[in-house]
């Protein structure tokens, strides 16, 4: 689905109206760009940023909290006079979360709307299939949250500012291993996603060299509604955990089912659990969920003075409510991007949309080194990953997010 500026902004309406209207102001702007390229070569043309995300679709919650971050720090840029008096235009494509639909929208918004650089996607699955499209035409693009070590193989233009699997598998094996003491394992993934694939493997290889055994494996397909056959061999595997690395729309069926059978192990997932809707999917608080664990991208400590600013700048522009992990990767992929135009310097010419200036912009990206994010420090290292550390997070109530331990790097 393909929303133009003033689709994008009733949208973005409904979901915060302050730091919206300040982010969109780059599409009152639009009217008076000019220039062929439309990347911002006249003096006060705005800068175009494309943004592509699950707005609708089986993890919507994703592609909402992600933007909510990219938006706040549009506003925030805009707010304090742009880059070098230049605004920054959001442009926003909904990819309904189906990788086919990611492809055509950096597609279109690289050769409709000129954007300079992509933010997007959360879902790796989405990122891989976009990625070839940005790298193939040197728009560099930064996944907020992309776990899957593929997404930046693609080539040097494609960064995320997150962790990538082999580490979170780890990090939940060494959880399991060390804290709950558990000796066996078993695991039930997502066949069709990139993400539950490789987290699965990195799971399994790190759970059996932390001595832990693997007593049974199954797949499930993303939108499947029962997965009653493949619990109940689950149980008469009697394992002490069962690692569930999907997103959060299936495992709250998944927990429901597993409790309806009997099956009383905890269950541990990954960062795919992230979601407002998590809890409500596994019945409510106190529900199927009730104790389980997954590991994720950072919890915003407010102790840090850059993760309290952001907090209270999302809570004034959002109603007070709180934001979440996602919202926090979307804000520093955005961060990071900005402070990379503004180290690239003023182009030559005046146009941003260069193959030039883009790839200053590229080089400014890969040389992020300490960037003082609100998820964290974020430094980019030679793959274009960002070292960081996860959590470990366990569900209790209405709260999915207590934190019982953080893994370093
Ligand atoms: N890491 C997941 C993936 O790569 C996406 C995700 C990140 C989902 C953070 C929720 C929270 O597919």
């Amino acid at each position: 689905m393909r929303l133009n500026c003033a689709s994008t902004r009733l949208l973005c309406c409904l979901f915060s109206a302050s730091a919206f209207a300040l982010a969109f102001s780059g599409c009152a702007n639009k009217a008076a760009e000019t220039g062929p390229s439309g990347g911002g070569s006249s003096a006060s043309a705005p800068i175009i940023v494309g943004e592509f995300a699950s707005m609708t679709g089986a993890q919507a919650t994703f592609g909402s909290s992600t933007d909510k971050g990219v938006q706040l720090a549009a506003a925030e840029i805009n707010k304090a006079g742009g880059i070098d008096g230049h605004q920054i235009a959001i442009h926003l494509e909904n990819d309904e979360g189906q990788p086919d639909a990611a492809a055509t929208a950096v597609k279109k918004l690289i050769t409709q709307d000129k954007a300079i650089a992509i933010l997007g996607e959360v879902a790796s699955k989405n990122s891989i299939a976009a990625a070839p499209f940005c790298n193939s035409n040197r728009v560099p693009m930064i996944s907020p949250s992309s776990t899957n070590p593929k997404v930046t193989q693609t080539g040097p233009y494609i960064f995320r500012v997150c962790f990538i699997d082999p580490f979170q598998g780890t990090v939940a094996a060494k959880f399991v291993t060390g804290t709950l003491k558990a000796k066996t394992a078993a695991v039930l993934y997502d066949k069709t996603s990139d993400y539950s694939n490789g987290l699965q493997d990195f799971f399994q290889k790190a759970f059996v060299a932390q001595g832990g055994k693997i007593v049974l494996v199954r797949t499930y397909q993303a939108g499947d509604p029962d997965f009653r056959s493949s619990l109940t061999t689950i149980k008469a595997a009697n394992p002490d955990i069962l690692y569930v690395p999907g997103y959060y729309n299936e495992v709250g069926t998944i927990a429901r089912q597993a409790r309806q059978l009997g099956i009383k192990a905890p269950l541990v997932g990954g960062d795919g659990w992230e979601s407002p809707k998590l809890i409500e999917g596994a019945g409510g608080p106190g529900g199927a969920l009730e104790g389980s664990y997954f590991t994720d991208h950072s919890a915003l400590d407010e102790k840090d003075p850059v993760v309290k600013k952001f907090v209270e700048s999302y809570k004034a522009a959002n109603n007070g409510q709180s934001p979440d992990a996602l919202t926090g990767q979307g804000y520093d992929a955005a961060g990071v991007l900005f402070a990379a135009i503004k180290a690239a310097g003023k182009p030559e010419g005046g146009d941003y949309n260069t193959d030039t200036f883009r790839a200053k912009v590229r080089d400014a990206i890969a040389a992020t080194k300490g960037y003082a994010g609100a998820t964290g420090d974020i430094t980019l290292d030679a793959d274009r990953n960002a070292k960081k550390s996860a959590v470990v997070l366990q569900i209790k109530g209405n709260n999915y997010k207590n934190v019982i331990a953080t893994f370093q790097p």
